[in-house]
């Protein structure tokens, strides 16, 4: 079944954001930037498979049609740079416990934009920021979820992955799914800049997928192995090395568990 864009409008519509519905598309991001450009108004762009996906450090999303969720949300936003550091664990937290909510407990997070399911990727979060004319900015909040992928699907994805139909007795509906993030995030993004994120780093705690375990990041030519503290209130990983506590940026970095 294909997702149901009037319900998915209506529900924009109730936060302030237009909704553009693609069956087919290159990337939802690209759209999203495309619509504020043309119409000047904030916009969620739902797509159901992307030809050129992409994910954190130019990997592609591979976006097979009417099985996940591809989805973009363009918001027009004055924030500090710090607010801009910690948007994608903002919009990760904000995923993950609507995922809870609606049964599926075991989802977690794996720094700094991973949404996982026992330790195999679920869904991914990719933030992109175009300068606006004077010196404004427009976010785009890109996610994906794997939710009605096959186990064969899923093994040629080149790394461990899981979907959502893996961990419900009866089938997701993904339109459903849709409307129960976005009626959590859109007004969460709405109400970002007023956001004192005061209690990031604590919630992060709770759902960090690899709470206290050594895990190691590559770093140009460096690996660095520690264990995992968490994040502190900028967002940066905070690993204890055998040079001490090491702090990593959100950026091209990526946390993986430790090969020994
Ligand atoms: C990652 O884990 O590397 C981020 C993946 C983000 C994928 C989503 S799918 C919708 C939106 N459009 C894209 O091209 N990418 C994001």
């Amino acid at each position: 079944m294909l997702l149901d864009p009037d319900r998915i409008a209506a529900l924009a519509r109730q936060h302030e954001f237009d909704c553009q519905y693609l069956e087919r598309t290159d990337s939802t991001n690209d759209d999203a930037v495309d619509w504020f450009r043309q119409q000047g108004s904030n916009v969620v762009v739902i797509a159901e498979t992307q030809s050129a996906g992409r994910g954190r450090r130019g990997r592609e999303w591979v976006s097979p049609y009417a099985r996940n969720l591809y989805c973009s949300v363009a918001i027009e936003l004055s924030i500090s740079e710090r607010q801009l550091a910690l948007l994608s664990l903002y919009t990760g937290l904000n995923l993950c416990r609507s995922l809870h909510q609606m049964g599926y407990q075991p989802v977690r997070l794996k720094w700094p934009n991973d949404l996982v399911i026992e330790r195999r990727k679920l869904g991914g979060i990719l933030v992109e920021v175009k300068p606006l004319a004077g010196g404004k900015r427009l976010l785009v909040i890109g996610f994906g979820i794997n939710v009605l992928m096959s186990e064969e699907e899923l093994a040629d994805i080149g790394q461990p992955s899981a979907s959502l139909a893996q961990f419900d007795a009866s089938q997701p509906d993904r339109s459903l799914l849709l409307e129960r993030l976005l009626d959590s995030l859109l007004p969460a993004l709405n109400r970002y800049p007023d956001n004192q994120l005061s209690e990031i780093d604590r919630e992060f705690a709770l759902q960090d997928a690899y709470a206290g375990e050594l895990v190691e990041v590559s770093l140009e030519d460096r690996l660095i192995r520690g264990v995992n503290h968490g994040i502190n209130e900028l967002g940066q990983l905070c690993l204890q090395t055998d040079e001490g506590m090491e702090f990593f940026p959100v950026g091209e970095l990526s946390l993986r568990p430790s090969q020994s």
